[in-house]
């Protein structure tokens, strides 16, 4: 998992994981790690393909609760209900690898085996993340087979283009391990926001003074990241607008890169009038240095030193919230070295927000380029939360359960 995924609001959860057989089993084992990582509790079964390629003895040591094997034969778990089971006790179900023979039986409704007995037996939706040849995964039957379990209401995660085992090239790669857990992670959260569109700014901005010189701070991005991330686990559709440094945010998050404060603005002013909620995490460089020019400015021009002029940048948030529509909402944040509650409520007037995450820099575990944060959170009903010192992705986590009980 990601430093900015959340991990406590998924611990005791259930999900079971189904593998089939293919070259990107071993990456399952993976999976389960990520999972067991954030304290899910993990149920496996695996095809008999599947065993050609990992062992059961591989999940079991890795933290899987119980692996279930084939309906009658060896690995038999000695439970004649096991096919019924994680339709009763998980929360989630994917499947990973999904290969076109057991994505045909699950299109098919067929229970002729283990894992298509307990899909079937599932009530929910599926989560499908196939891996195979690219000759196969293009086959108009494969195609039909997606189509079906798509119109139940089935989400197949499209798999990646590129060379496979086989050493052909195509569409049928195993999706990023990561884009999976997303997408196992947000069928275990509440979607609040489903429906919302959410802006998101990110990062530091970069002010460039002469063509390789710039102006800029120490932000991580990584808050910003967290927030993204969690808004879109929680339906939210979600567009990021980064600064020069930020941690990966999946396709699934739509993501512009605005280096500077006046790319930013523009690019938050031409999205804003459409946005549900607006979340402002960057640290703006709030000065410019008055560009030197294209050219590189030279050591001998100045052998004993130079002072620079600033000029002011826009504030991005402080401009669209004067535009703030009934049904819009704002998060701001604020970055303070003293007085940390005082000018937190100042600036939750002054920025027209409707929560403001107040946090103190300098310091360990404090906001800049740490992987936690220790925050307090002020909303617009007088309301007023002191966290402890969280890991950034729980952080977010909590700053939307604020927003969500407003
Ligand atoms: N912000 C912004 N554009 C700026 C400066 C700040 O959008 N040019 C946003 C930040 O993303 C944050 C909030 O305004 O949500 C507060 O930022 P902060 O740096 O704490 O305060 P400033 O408004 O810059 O004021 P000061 O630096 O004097 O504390």
């Amino acid at each position: 998992m990601e430093k900015h995924f959340p991990q406590a609001p998924f611990a005791g959860k259930r999900i079971h994981l189904g593998v089939c057989g293919s070259v990107a089993a071993y990456k399952a084992l993976d999976l389960l790690r990520a999972f067991c990582k954030v304290e899910l509790r993990v149920t496996v079964t695996m095809t008999e393909a599947a065993t050609r390629f990992v062992t059961p003895l591989s999940f079991q040591s890795l933290g899987a609760e119980r692996v279930y094997g084939s309906m009658f034969g060896e690995g038999r778990t000695g439970d004649p209900f096991g096919h019924l089971r994680p339709g009763l006790e998980a929360e989630a179900f994917l499947v990973a690898p999904v290969s076109a023979t057991t994505l045909a039986r699950l299109a098919c409704g067929l229970a002729d085996e283990m894992l298509a007995g307990q899909a079937l037996a599932w009530p929910g939706s599926l989560l499908l993340a196939p891996a195979m040849n690219p000759r196969m995964w293009n086959n108009q039957a494969t195609k039909d087979n997606i189509a079906a379990l798509e119109r139940r209401g089935h989400l197949v995660i499209a798999p990646e283009t590129g060379p496979v085992a086989c050493g052909e090239e195509g569409e049928g790669r195993f999706p990023d391990l990561r884009i999976i857990c997303l997408y196992a992670l947000r069928s275990l959260s509440p979607q609040d926001l489903a429906g919302q569109r959410v802006l998101i700014t990110l990062g530091p901005t970069r002010e460039p003074w002469d063509c390789v010189r710039f102006w800029s701070n120490h932000s991580s991005g990584l808050m910003g990241a967290s927030l993204a991330v969690a808004a879109w686990l929680r339906g939210a559709d979600v567009q990021a607008l980064r600064g020069p440094v930020a941690p990966w945010l999946p396709p699934q998050i739509q993501t512009r890169e605005t280096p500077t404060a006046q790319e930013m603005l523009r690019t938050a002013e031409e999205l804003w009038p459409d946005m549900h909620l607006g979340i402002f995490t960057a640290a703006v460089a709030d000065f410019a240095p008055i560009p030197f020019g294209a050219e590189k400015f030279k050591k001998t021009s100045s052998t004993k030193g130079f002072n620079l002029s600033f000029q002011p940048n826009p504030d991005i948030l402080a401009t669209l919230a004067r535009s703030k529509k009934a049904g819009q909402r704002i998060i701001a944040f604020a970055a303070e070295s003293e007085n940390l509650e005082k000018n937190a409520h100042c600036k939750l007037q002054t920025k027209n927000a409707d929560l403001l995450v107040a946090n103190l820099v300098g310091g360990e575990d404090c906001a800049f380029a740490s992987p936690n944060n220790t925050a307090l959170i002020l909303d617009h009903n007088g309301g007023l939360l002191r966290l402890p010192t969280l890991p950034k992705g729980d952080l977010a986590w909590r700053i939307l359960d604020c927003l969500s009980s407003l």
